[in-house]
């Protein structure tokens, strides 16, 4: 067993967490993380008041344990945020705020509610701004991960972070896949994990099967931060970066984003129809540079217990038999 402060925190016996994905996180993947020993958190940006409702009480269906509900803080809107104050979920996590929002009101609420408050960030500064508007946890996203993300790795940000706004917990995010990923994370003062891409090539992840085999075709190499998807889609994002795989759609407009500023709705509707179909070289793909670490799609159960078992021989094994008594 790998207990750490977050495992007492929320509950949990397995320091993973699930982080809430716009697309890519439905009732059946966050059950099915929580009811495996980790923490499952639901993504809200798909969804409107009504289906936040109905994808929350599937949650309730399928489990017993606590777990979290994700809001995008620039896009954040009062009737789905007042869902989840409503539903009193263990955590309400969130992320990209705007630099004029007031996280504070936020977090206030969320307390108020009885849930705990995570906040990512992918640099010090915001991490110290939550840390300083009340939050419980501290998510430090390295830029290697998927979907939207800064400019800073994990490697030297987790620690960073970790120094800046101790004694609270803080979670590495980006790039991890494995038990190497957790054993690193921990070895950088990190209380856990947080997962995406991992997660999404699972047999219970609600992404189309041809996305799942695009993520372990992938040799991680073949990532890049690029704003074309946001373009598409019309959201301009507070300052971040979007990483997907460069296939054949980022290719088609890279250098010619002008283009798809005139043509975005045409683009849009696109890239809805390719996304319903599965067709992977025409909408864009976002999955972290860790995709070159996962060639198999698991249930979401194998996933947490052979980090967790991999975890533990590298620190139980391989880390004490490198040291050497001064002789
Ligand atoms: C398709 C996709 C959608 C995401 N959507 C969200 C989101 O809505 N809110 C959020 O806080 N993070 C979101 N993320 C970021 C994840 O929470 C997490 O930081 C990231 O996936 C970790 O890196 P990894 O993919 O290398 O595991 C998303 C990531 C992906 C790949």
């Amino acid at each position: 067993m790998i207990h750490t402060r977050i495992c007492d925190l929320l509950g949990i016996p397995h320091p993973i967490v699930l982080g809430g994905m716009g697309t890519a996180t439905t009732a059946p993947l966050v059950a099915a993380v929580c009811n495996a020993g980790g923490f499952g958190t639901l993504g809200t940006s798909a969804f409107n008041a009504a289906t936040l409702e109905s994808e929350i009480a599937a949650i309730h269906e399928r489990t017993n344990k606590p777990f979290g509900v994700n809001h995008l803080l620039f896009q954040i809107r009062e009737d789905i945020f007042g869902v989840t104050l409503q539903a009193r979920p263990a955590v309400a996590a969130f992320a990209w705020a705007r630099k004029e929002q007031k996280l504070r009101d936020y977090f206030q609420r969320a307390h108020d509610a009885g849930c705990k408050v995570m906040h990512m960030a992918g640099e010090v500064p915001e991490a110290l701004r939550a840390a300083e508007a009340g939050a419980d946890i501290l998510v430090a996203q390295g830029t290697e991960a998927g979907g939207h993300v800064g400019w800073m790795a994990s490697l030297p940000l987790l620690p960073m972070m970790v120094k800046a706004v101790a004694p609270l917990p803080v979670l590495c995010a980006g790039g991890i896949a494995d038990g190497r990923g957790l054993a690193a994370a921990l070895a950088l003062g990190a209380e856990g994990v947080l997962l995406g891409t991992r997660f999404m090539a699972t047999r219970e992840a609600p992404i189309h099967p041809n996305y799942k085999q695009a993520i372990i075709k992938s040799d991680g190499h073949d990532t890049v931060l690029t704003e074309i998807p946001d373009l598409a889609s019309q959201r301009v994002w507070p300052g971040a970066m979007s990483r997907a795989q460069r296939n054949q759609f980022i290719q088609r407009w890279a250098g010619r984003e002008w283009a798809i500023r005139q043509a975005a709705t045409e683009v849009g509707n696109q890239v809805a129809t390719a996304r319903a179909v599965g067709d992977v070289d025409n909408a864009p793909l976002s999955f972290g540079q860790d995709a070159g670490l996962i060639d198999s799609i698991k249930s979401v159960k194998e996933v947490i217990e052979d980090i967790i078992a991999e975890a533990e021989k590298i620190i139980a094994g391989r880390l004490p038999s490198l040291l050497r008594r001064p002789t």
